[in-house]
């Protein structure tokens, strides 16, 4: 597989235009039908990010505070730090607990079921920065909860887009491209500690500028708790797909 896109996390994306090629190639009569078996994970074009102020209760925030100021180091992921300026933790059971107390409010405010993906905790450093992109579907929807900062850091949300399946940006400039796209409507929001976001991050761009030098120390730390709609893991992992629609062609895709 070739990845056809230059941004983060679009591997999912690279891989679902791949598999459309084979499907066209094999079982052209079921194209329709493998395209459709998607729609579920497409947002709806009048969704737009919703803040949510003080998702949890002080007792609750003021232990998830604690818990990530006594996370060991080595529990730290550092394989993004030198392109992000984050390290990454996941999978920490308090989260876990918190992201299926949050499933309720998140189908309520989405408007369809989902269920919790995954979540991990983001703690940018003072050279955080993160460029435009789209997430994989596994991030459909995202509860992103600002915990600790130094100081209000914008983030960038475009309206809902259809996912491109070739890029339609310049491959030196994409970037610029992207956030100057007047298009795009982007809109910024900056979360206070303790205040949520919720948006679709597969089908709205966003990014956020190199991290504001105020202080000495400039942070972020931030948790993601990413939400799929209810029963369609077979689709948000290519691997299953194989299997899911009995086309053995698709079993190299993953
Ligand atoms: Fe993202």
């Amino acid at each position: 597989m070739s990845r056809k896109f230059p941004w983060y996390d679009s591997g999912w994306l690279s891989r679902f235009v791949s598999a459309k090629e084979i499907v066209r190639r094999h079982y052209p009569e079921r194209l329709g039908e493998f395209v459709e078996a998607f729609d579920i994970l497409r947002t709806p074009e009048n969704f737009r990010e919703k803040q949510i102020d003080k998702p949890l209760r002080e007792d609750a925030f003021q232990k998830a505070l604690d818990t990530i100021r006594a996370i060991p180091a080595d529990r730290l992921n550092k394989d993004e730090f030198l392109f992000m300026g984050r390290h990454k933790a996941y999978e920490l059971p308090l989260f876990a607990q918190i992201q299926e107390a949050f499933t309720d409010r998140v189908s309520e405010e989405v408007n369809e079921q989902v269920e919790p993906s995954y979540h991990f905790l983001s703690l940018y450093s003072g050279i955080g920065s993160l460029s435009p992109h789209l997430d994989a579907p596994l991030a459909k929807w995202t509860l992103d909860l600002c915990l600790e900062q130094s100081a209000p850091w914008p983030i960038h949300f475009s309206q809902v887009v259809p996912w491109p399946e070739a890029c339609p940006y310049g491959i030196d400039d994409w970037r610029n491209e992207i956030k100057n796209d007047p298009a795009l409507r982007f809109y910024s929001y900056s979360l206070e500690p303790g205040n949520a976001i919720i948006f679709s991050g597969s089908s709205q761009w966003h990014y956020r500028e190199p991290i504001p030098q105020r202080h000495e120390k400039n942070f972020c730390h931030l948790v993601f708790f990413h939400f799929i709609p209810k029963g369609t893991k077979h689709l948000v992992y290519p691997a299953r797909w194989a299997a899911f629609f009995g086309m053995p062609e698709l079993s190299g895709i993953n």
